[in-house]
């Protein structure tokens, strides 16, 4: 049972002044240093500590009881599932423990959409976890690493945010961990969610409009406590001219499963099917997405699921459709268990 605190965080039964929040490094561009202040784009990742970037920003003391620690030190298109389930394993440990009222990992931006998403489905907390990242290197002029990390410091701390999953926090805006992803290589506004941000920070105060439609968190069927092992799952990106050599060389890779980054609503080029089809019979899970970023694939469309045994995205990413799927496959699963994950997350 928790005390409502106005401007802190729903907190233990002895209130406390201000709500307790960790801070969890992992490397990226937040982390990262330029040779000059111009270099925005062309820098070091992954070298200040996160008492370093704590340490240049003294302002997020008024905001919570901070404590920081570095789980990782790298950029993030190095992460994996060994990454993903340590760094679940120790935030669930943390959100356990009754001084803590909410999470941040700073994390580099190229694979932020797929750990956050990570976290969104696996931890079973309703605290809020956020997730946050930056563009430019605190070197940077105009750097948006500081205000990003203040302001994920800011809901992460804030009753608010409490019920809505793990979160992703840039330029301002809050995203659901399921619908955000990076869409930009150097702009500050890389963080689009198709059906908009749950809501902003103003003026230090977050401010939500939405909620998270789909099932998350507590609600979700897995548990980071219970996993130890993800499969392997590998994506095939469709083009014009396509031939099946990409998704033959897969067959013997020991994926688990395949997504096939189809063009358009998720249309499958012809020379490509018997590969596929051989797949299956293989035993390798497929599933039809699309590679265009917007709109959902349908059940026997474009392509004759039912006929096939193959399965579809609905609306998700390819990049972030292979972290439902790797979770799908862990434990009891059949096609139709599997299609089902991704028509309800
Ligand atoms: C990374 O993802 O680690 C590098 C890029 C970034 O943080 O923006």
């Amino acid at each position: 049972m928790g005390i409502l605190v106005p401007g802190a965080g729903v907190i233990g039964l002895t209130a406390r002044p201000k709500a307790g929040v960790v801070l969890i490094g992992t490397g990226g561009t937040i982390a990262g240093r330029g040779a000059s202040p111009v270099n925005t784009s062309a820098y070091d990742c992954s070298v200040l500590s996160i008492d370093d970037i704590l340490a240049d920003l003294p302002a997020a003391a008024s905001i919570a009881d901070i404590s920081a620690e570095q789980l990782f030190q790298s950029g993030s298109e190095n992460f994996g599932s060994a990454q993903l389930l340590q760094l679940g394993k120790r935030i669930s440990s943390l959100l356990k423990r009754d001084d803590v009222d909410g999470v941040v990992v700073t994390h580099g931006t190229d694979t932020i959409d797929e750990t956050a998403y990570f976290l969104h489905l696996t931890l079973k907390s309703a605290k809020p976890v956020v997730v946050v990242g930056a563009m430019r290197p605190p070197s940077a002029l105009s750097s948006d690493g500081p205000l990003n990390l203040y302001n994920a410091i800011v809901v992460a701390a804030s009753p608010l945010a409490h019920g809505k999953g793990t979160l992703v926090v840039a330029n301002d805006e809050i995203h659901t961990a399921r619908d955000v992803v990076k869409t930009s290589t150097f702009k500050q506004e890389a963080f689009r969610s198709p059906y908009g941000p749950l809501g902003y920070i103003v003026e230090g105060k977050p401010v939500f409009y939405r909620l998270p439609a789909r099932p998350h968190t507590v609600e979700s069927e897995w548990s980071i406590d219970e996993i130890d092992v993800l499969p392997e799952i590998g994506i095939v990106y469709a083009h014009g001219g396509m031939n099946d050599s990409m998704v033959r060389a897969m067959l013997d890779s020991g994926v688990k499963a395949l997504i096939y980054a189809a063009t358009g609503n998720g249309n499958v080029a012809t020379s490509v099917v018997a590969s596929l089809v051989d797949a299956r019979a293989r035993g390798i899970h497929v599933v039809r997405g699309s590679r265009t970023g917007g709109g959902m694939v349908i059940r026997n469309a474009a392509q004759p699921d039912d006929h096939y045994d193959w399965l579809v995205t609905d609306d998700q990413v390819p990049h972030k459709a292979r972290i439902l799927m790797m979770l799908a496959l862990t434990g009891e699963h059949n096609a139709r268990t599997l299609q089902n994950a991704f028509l309800t997350y």
